[in-house]
C-alpha cells in the first residue's frame, strides 16, 4: 500500500481529505501529526480524534506539535470552520487527549521516515511549522521523503487570508519559505487559485452529504457553518465567478493517493515572500528563472474532476 503520512490543522476540508484518505484503497495512514492553524493545535488534536472516531479508525496514531508559528503572529481561521475548527458542534463524547501519542509530531515524523526511507508521502495541509521543524532538527528529512504534496500559497498574488496570502502560508510565512527552498524532494502543490478553480457544484454537495452513513451525517454536521459562510456574499463576490464546495485540503490529498488524477501541471522554481507590508506569506514564482534556483515544485493546473468527485463521494461512503 501507499503508505501516508499527513500533516493537519484539523478544519472542516482537512476531515473531508484526512476521511478520503481513510477511505481509498491501498492507502495506509502511518499516522497524523497536529500543528497550530485553524484553530488551537489542542483543538485541533481534538478534532483529528473526532474524525477518526466518525471513520472508526482511532488505532491510527495522533501526534501533537508545534503550538505556534516560528516567528510570526498567530492566526485562526474561526471565521470560517467555526472557533472549534469544526464547526462549534461539539460531541460530549468525543475521544479525549489521552488518546494523543506521548512521542511529539516532529519527531515521529522523523522516526517514520528513518523506518520508512524513500517511501512517505507527506500530504502537509496546513501551515508549514512542523515540516520546517523537521528539516531543522534533521536535514536529511525530506530526502528520505518520497514526496511532498501541500496545500498552501498562491500563483497569482491573490491571498485569501491577506491582501497577497494564502492561510497556510500567512500563518507561517517562515516555515513555507524553510520547506519551499529546503525540501529538495518531489513537492506537488494545490495553491488557492487552483482549488477555487476546481470547485464543485452545491448540487454534488447535497448529494455527497445525503447519503445515508454516519460519515455523511458528521460531515453534514460539522460543515453546516462553513456552508453557510461560503454562500455568503462575501465569498460571492470572490474571483471565480460564483461559489461551490471548495475542499482545498482534498485536492492535495487525492493527488498524494492517485496521481493520475492530477491532469495538467507546471514546473517552476517558488519561493514566499518574508518582509512586505502587504505581500508578507506570499508565494512567488519565478516564471523567469531568476532566482537561478535548481529545484522545482510542480503546481497543479487541472485535475480529473470526476474522479475527484469519485473519491469525495467514497470519503463519505
Ligand atoms: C487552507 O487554509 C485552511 O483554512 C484550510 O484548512 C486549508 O488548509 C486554505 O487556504
Ligand atoms: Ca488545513
Amino acid at each position: 500500500p501507499k503508505k501516508l503520512l499527513i500533516d493537519a490543522d484539523c478544519g472542516v476540508d482537512d476531515a473531508q481529505a484526512i476521511m478520503m484518505a481513510l477511505a481509498a484503497p491501498n492507502v495506509e495512514v502511518l499516522g497524523i501529526t497536529c500543528v497550530h492553524g485553524n484553530t488551537t493545535v489542542e483543538n485541533v488534536c481534538r478534532n483529528t480524534l473526532r474524525v477518526l472516531k466518525a471513520c472508526h479508525r482511532l488505532e491510527v496514531p495522533v501526534f501533537k506539535g508545534a503550538t505556534k508559528p516560528l516567528l510570526g503572529k498567530c492566526i485562526d481561521a474561526g471565521h470560517f470552520h467555526g472557533m472549534d475548527g469544526l464547526g462549534d458542534v461539539p460531541d460530549p463524547d468525543a475521544p479525549g487527549l489521552d488518546l494523543i501519542q506521548k512521542e511529539g509530531a516532529v519527531y515521529a515524523m522523523i522516526r517514520l521516515v528513518n523506518e520508512n526511507p524513500g517511501q512517505i508521502s507527506l500530504v502537509a495541509i496546513a501551515p508549514l511549522t512542523n515540516l520546517a521543524l523537521a528539516v531543522r532538527l534533521d536535514p536529511s528529512f525530506p530526502s528520505k521523503l518520497k514526496g511532498v504534496f501541500i496545500m498552501g500559497g498562491n500563483t497569482d498574488s491573490r491571498g485569501n487570508t491577506t491582501v497577497c496570502a494564502e492561510f497556510n502560508f500567512a500563518a507561517d510565512p517562515e516555515a513555507a519559505y524553510i520547506v519551499l527552498n529546503e525540501y529538495y524532494c518531489p513537492t506537488t502543490m494545490a495553491c488557492w487559485e487552483f482549488t477555487c478553480h476546481s470547485k464543485l457544484s452545491w448540487t454534488f454537495c447535497a448529494n455527497w452529504l445525503a447519503q445515508d452513513t454516519d460519515k455523511a451525517r458528521f460531515m453534514e454536521r460539522i460543515f453546516r457553518y462553513s456552508m453557510g459562510v461560503s454562500v455568503s456574499e462575501r465569498l460571492q463576490k470572490e474571483f471565480v465567478a460564483g461559489t461551490g464546495l471548495v475542499s482545498c485540503d482534498s485536492y492535495a490529498m487525492a493527488a498524494a493517493i492517485d496521481d493520475t488524477i492530477v491532469l495538467e501541471s507546471d514546473l517552476y522554481p517558488v519561493s514566499v515572500e518574508l518582509t512586505g507590508t502587504h505581500t508578507r506569506g506570499m508565494m512567488v514564482l519565478d516564471t523567469t528563472d531568476m532566482l537561478k534556483k535548481s529545484h522545482k515544485v510542480r503546481v497543479m493546473k487541472k485535475m480529473d474532476l470526476d474522479r475527484f468527485m469519485e473519491m469525495m463521494m467514497d470519503a463519505l461512503t
